[in-house]
């Protein structure tokens, strides 16, 4: 261990991210990890109140930390949704946090919808582009509220962003890589798709390299999952098939997201899963998700084994049963945190 202390800013966010960032924030000090928390109020608590929902020094504090622990954005009293622009996807985009990963891996058979158990060993990535796509929010609304109304979003595609998320599948050291685009329906973005792919390809020979379309990429992930390792996608299809993938090793409750920029180290670390409005506040949300995504970012700020550490005293605890509701097990949030600290 580096000894170093590094300063973690914690924003957990609306409903399930206050139940399940303190209990990744509890693992991690039982760890024993040189971290100094510093937690933010961002979501839709300031912005009832009228003010932004992060504010200008949030931003800036945050950005100067070595990670960021994110739980969830999304409140059913706040009607404009678009507000989770100016939180999570500005700090993606604002920090240039163009890799998302979204790892998936079966813990146990049982958490598994597959039907054949020969094709249930899920242990793959979803590598999404994370900054641009059909997340920029390029475009409007003219003629708004008539019949005659129309609405345009900007799918922006960039040669210099393809390119490095596509490299970016390249370094996780896997075998068997697939893109994923819809270029024969989307001609212009998924042209530079493909040409980036085909030259990515020429450069690694030793890499099993295929390609799907989004759509046959989803019937083939229900069909036998087992055979990917390695998808790597745009921002839009990365969201879509990451909730797909949680599904396929025990829902949304376990699925952990590292958003990251390689080159700066800057990096902010959320479980896939929104706030849960429908079950939030009763301690039923899975901190499970959120437990690992803690250990991605153990293992970001370079203490690889701590990480494994922490992703195996979560595996264990799920396989002995330990856990919440929708993994099978009867524990509250807290009570499935503090499963996962016994097992440390
Ligand atoms: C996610 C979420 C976000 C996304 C929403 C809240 C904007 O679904 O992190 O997967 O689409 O990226
Ligand atoms: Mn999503």
């Amino acid at each position: 261990m580096s000894g170093k202390t590094r300063k973690i800013a914690v924003m957990p966010g609306d409903l399930a991210g206050q139940e399940v960032t303190p209990e990744a924030v509890k693992v991690l000090q039982a760890a024993g990890l040189p971290y100094e928390f510093q937690e933010f109020e961002v979501g839709a608590g300031p912005l009832l109140r009228g003010e932004p929902a992060m504010s200008e020094q949030t931003f800036r504090e945050a950005a100067s930390a070595d990670a960021i622990l994110f739980g969830a954005i999304g409140d059913p009293r706040v009607p404009d949704v678009g507000y989770s622009a100016q939180v999570l996807l500005r700090i993606r985009f604002e920090l240039d946090l163009y890799v998302n990963l979204r790892p998936a891996r079966l813990f146990h058979d049982r958490l598994s919808p597959i039907r054949a158990e020969s094709k249930r060993a899920v242990d793959l990535i979803v590598v999404r582009e994370n900054t641009e796509g059909l997340y920029v929010g390029a475009g409007g609304r003219i003629r708004r509220g008539s019949k005659d109304e129309v609405a345009i979003q900007e799918d922006v595609n960039t040669y210099r962003g393809v390119t490095r998320i596509l490299e970016h599948a390249f370094t996780l050291g896997r075998q068997k890589v697939c893109m994923v685009d819809k270029s024969n329906a989307m001609n212009h973005a998924g042209g530079l798709w493909q040409d980036c792919w085909a030259s990515l390809q020429a450069r690694h020979p030793d890499v099993e390299t295929r390609h799907l379309y989004v759509d046959a990429a989803a019937m083939e992930l229900v069909r036998d999952p087992s055979q990917f390792q390695v998808i790597v996608t745009g921002n839009l299809f990365g969201d879509i098939l990451s909730d797909l993938t949680a599904a396929l090793v025990g829902g949304m409750g376990v699925a952990p997201s590292a958003n990251i920029n390689p080159e700066t180290g800057s990096g902010l670390f959320e479980p896939i899963h929104g706030s849960a409005p429908s079950i939030a506040g009763n301690g039923l949300v899975n901190p499970v998700g959120a437990i690992m995504t803690a250990s991605m970012m153990v293992g970001h700020l370079g203490e690889v084994e701590q990480a494994q550490r922490i992703a195996g005293a979560v595996e264990a605890a799920v396989i002995a049963g330990e856990c919440t509701r929708d993994l099978g097990g009867s524990l509250s949030t807290s009570e499935a945190g503090d499963a996962i600290v016994k097992r440390l």
